[in-house]
């Protein structure tokens, strides 16, 4: 049995469909109406659970789940020990610095910096030499420098609606983001020949349009 943490919500559902078409079926998951959050196709020795896109490296670091999908920015920021073994092209998104249009650095201060990734923007920030002063938000992280917490933020950007939306505009690009398949290396030394298929499948589906 393979066991996959799959993201709940657009993208795992994205995942799933191919990994189905690819012979790793279980209908039950698709069901909205249940609460399950463990899917099991013994015949097709697969067992998926659906957990919090940002807990699926702690699940598969940890071996708990031999394989799952998470996206770039979990990586970077977490830096779990696990094996990247696809890009999967989906749910793509650019880690970008934000700001107030117009917005001039003041380069004599501080920079007060909200985000959801502290690694990366400090990383990002100590490349450039420049002194930081991280604010840990959890969410809605474009508030922070409408309402003068900070004076820039480091965020995901997809399609810029909330940016538009809030009078913000990109300063600068940190890292472009994508979903990975990623999986757990014990695993991938002792299941090898399993999860190995399981990659093949996904990678004659990903960039054709599935
Ligand atoms: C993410 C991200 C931005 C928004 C970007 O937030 O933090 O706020 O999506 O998407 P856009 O460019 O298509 O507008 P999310 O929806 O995950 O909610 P959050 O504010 O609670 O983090």
């Amino acid at each position: 049995m393979i066991n996959v943490a799959l993201p709940k919500g657009r993208l795992g559902n994205q995942v799933y469909k191919i990994l189905e078409a690819a012979g790793y079926e279980c209908p039950e998951l698709l069901d909205s109406s249940s609460r399950k959050l463990v899917f099991e196709n013994a015949d097709r020795g697969v067992r998926y659970f659906c957990v919090k896109p940002t807990d699926v490296h702690v699940y598969v670091e940890r071996g708990a789940a031999d394989v799952g999908i998470v996206g770039k920015d979990d990586l970077l920021e977490y830096a779990p020990e696990v094996y990247e073994l696809l890009d999967l092209k989906l749910g793509k998104c650019r880690m970008c610095i934000c700001g107030p249009a117009g917005f001039e650095e003041d380069r004599s201060c501080t920079l007060k910096v909200a985000t959801k990734f502290p690694h990366i923007a400090r990383h990002y920030y100590e490349e450039l030499g420049r002194d930081i002063d991280i604010i840990k938000l959890h969410g809605s992280i474009e508030l922070a420098p409408i309402l003068g917490l900070s004076d820039v933020i480091c965020d995901l950007v997809e399609t810029g609606t909330t940016l538009r939306e809030n009078n913000l505009v990109v300063l600068s690009e940190v890292v472009p983001i994508s979903a990975r398949f990623i999986c757990n290396p014990v695993a991938w030394q002792f299941r090898h020949e399993e999860i190995g298929h399981m990659k093949h499948a996904l990678e004659e589906r990903i960039g054709k349009g599935e």
